[in-house]
């Protein structure tokens, strides 16, 4: 077994693992191939977040077969991620074309793995590691201007939809020092941009007497030589604290965005949630955070028809969505998971209610974006320049500090990792463009 795919569904913490996949199965020699076919070993790194993902991987391991069959090919199968820890042995029994099952935990098993299936065997593993410390061993790198950096993982809020604390188990952080020391080996590799990645990274270092909290983690990141900017994702609106802020107002290297997920507007539907905060106390945390640093934007998840969820209920997420103004969100249409509490709550909003929602708060959205941006017609913006567009020519591309994509006209050469401030002339749906020398 030579060449390796890997195919990431979900969130960037499956992204973070893919990496390290990806080095693992390098250092045992195997290189990555252009595309599935021609891949000797495909790995699914899975999502069961929302059913949608789950059965897209179960059709995809299908299809898998399916070409594996019709080419003629001994491919090997493997299944990671969050399906991976929850399905486990029921993975290899349901899928006899699978070789093996590794859950969330297990990644640094990979290449006991591959030798177990080398010789013909299949397994599945998915023990997970108790509380408190986790670690996770250096890995190479690939080239790349920005760098997820996993700092703890896992969640002990049990909110009722959810079904992450079951598949990526209780909170555990990383030692500062190992944090610390993944930051200075990427800057070393050329990264330039840091995105620190937790469940709820508010609680990082929660039940380890001799670490910081995430505030002063956060600090000694953007204070770390070579770190131009930082960004982190999710925080919890229940342990948000000013603190963060104040830190971000120091630290002009901490975009000013935060990723904190209402979910939803009504203090009802949040209770049922066990969001553990109401609508206002939420909105409060905004507007104190805006009071220090008041460039601070916020993004959103929010679940659409959520058991219970009335005409009322929705029209106070549409009127929060209108208020706070994100400036990114990401809406969902609820879907039950296994072993979540709110599967004993009845699915009762129907399909088409839950779709017609999410049509008119993603729609809300686009429309506070394009007047926050037209309005912005003229300004400069500081985006990291992450190479040459596609479009080719003098047009390069780079993310803004509120992570939007920019693509940007530039008469002479934009090395990538460069931060320029560029001018806007155009918003577009998904991204906006300027001009860098004019
Ligand atoms: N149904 C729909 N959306 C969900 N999310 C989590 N669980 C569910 C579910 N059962 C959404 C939440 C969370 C995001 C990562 O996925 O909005 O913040
Ligand atoms: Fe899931 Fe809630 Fe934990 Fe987020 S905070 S991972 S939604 S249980």
């Amino acid at each position: 077994m030579r060449s390796y795919y890997i195919h990431t569904y979900g969130c960037q913490m499956n992204g973070y693992d893919s990496e390290r996949i990806a080095a693992t199965l390098e250092s045992a020699g195997m290189f990555s191939a252009a595309s599935p076919d021609e891949a000797e070993l495909v790995i699914l790194n899975t999502c069961s977040v929302r059913e949608k993902p789950q059965h897209k991987v179960e059709s995809h391991v299908g299809k898998l077969r399916q070409n594996q069959i019709n080419a003629g090919l001994p491919l090997k199968i493997g299944i990671m991620g969050c399906v991976a820890q929850q399905e486990g042995d029921n993975f290899l029994k349901r899928f006899p074309y699978v070789d093996f099952v590794l859950g969330t935990d297990n990644i640094d098993m990979l290449p006991y793995a591959l030798n177990e299936i080398a010789s013909g065997k299949r397994l599945s593993e998915t023990a997970m590691y108790g509380d408190g410390k986790f670690h996770i061993l250096p890995f190479e790198r690939k080239d790349s201007v920005s760098a997820y950096v996993t700092i703890m993982k896992g969640c002990d809020n049990f909110c009722s939809y959810c079904v992450v604390p079951y598949v990526r188990g209780r909170e555990k952080s990383r030692s500062q020092r190992e944090i610390l020391d993944e930051v200075k080996r990427a800057v070393h590799s050329g990264v330039k941009e840091i995105v620190l990645l937790g469940q709820n990274v508010n609680s990082y270092g929660k039940g380890i007497p001799d670490e910081t909290g995430f505030a002063g983690l956060l600090r000694s990141v953007a204070e770390t030589d070579g770190v131009c900017r930082v960004r982190f994702v999710t925080s919890h609106p229940k342990d948000f604290s000013e603190e963060i802020v104040r830190i971000m107002a120091y630290h002009p290297n901490i975009c000013p965005c935060i990723h904190m997920p209402l979910q939803s507007g009504s203090d009802e539907i949040l209770k049922k949630m066990n969001r553990g905060y109401t609508y206002s106390g939420y909105r409060d945390k905004i507007v104190a955070a805006k009071e220090i640093l008041p460039d601070i934007l916020f993004s959103s998840d929010f679940i659409l028809g959520f058991p219970g969820e009335t005409d009322e209920d929705f029209e106070h997420t549409f009127d929060a969505v209108r208020e706070i103004e994100y400036e990114m969100i990401f809406a969902f249409k609820y879907s039950v998971r296994p072993g979540t509490k709110a599967e004993l709550f009845k699915d009762n909003v129907p399909d088409e209610v839950k779709t017609a929602r999410l049509q008119r708060l993603i729609e809300a959205q686009e429309r506070i974006i394009s007047k926050r941006y037209e309005k912005m017609i003229g300004a400069k913006l500081r985006v990291l320049a992450d190479g040459v567009s596609k479009r080719g020519g003098n047009v390069y591309t780079g993310r803004t500090e509120h992570n939007r994509v920019m693509n940007f006209r530039s008469d002479s050469p934009v090395k990538q990792g460069l931060i320029v401030d560029v001018r806007l002339t155009e918003v577009k749906r998904n991204s906006l463009y300027g001009e860098l020398n004019k």
